[in-house]
């Protein structure tokens, strides 16, 4: 699977080590920065990236850090098509792909354990939409975007 991955100076560290987890189980990754934490960053920016490319490249997934997860999240979710998840244990991540499926995860460095994160990571990716009842709901959503 194609795996675009960014994350603002809040997120640095984390995003690192996610980026290699997910290398590590045989995906693609691309990694649109940040690419130090030496430089304040804004999250919009970094999300803005990622969903747009999770956006244009069908089947992708996305995965951003920042402090907590939420702003990047909101930003995220700022761009059609993108149902970002602000995600804080694997339960949660199940839940974003059988229900909502969402198609970017959004985790707190400052929040959230590295180990955790990776256990969330691996549920996301490794966890199929349901579809059935679910699939009206989602296409309420779409349709929101539409302005119905
Ligand atoms: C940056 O200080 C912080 O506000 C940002 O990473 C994020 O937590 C915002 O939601």
């Amino acid at each position: 699977m194609m795996i675009y991955v960014g994350s603002d100076h809040a997120g640095f560290e984390l995003k690192e080590a996610l980026r290699e987890y997910v290398k590590g189980l045989g995906h693609n990754v691309v990694d649109v920065g940040t690419f130090s934490d030496a430089n304040k960053v804004d999250y919009p920016d970094i999300a803005k990236e990622v969903a747009e490319k999770v956006r244009d490249n069908a089947g992708s997934r996305g995965v951003l850090i920042c402090g907590t997860g939420i702003g990047i999240s909101i930003a995220a979710n700022k761009v059609r098509g993108i149902r970002a998840a602000n995600v804080h244990d694997t339960t949660e991540a199940r839940l974003s792909r059988q229900h909502n499926d969402a198609n970017i995860v959004a985790i707190g460095q400052r929040t959230t354990g590295s180990e955790t994160a990776k256990d969330i990571v691996d549920a996301f990716l490794t966890t199929d939409f349901e579809g059935g009842r679910h699939t009206a709901r989602v296409e309420k959503i779409s349709a929101m975007e539409n302005g119905q």
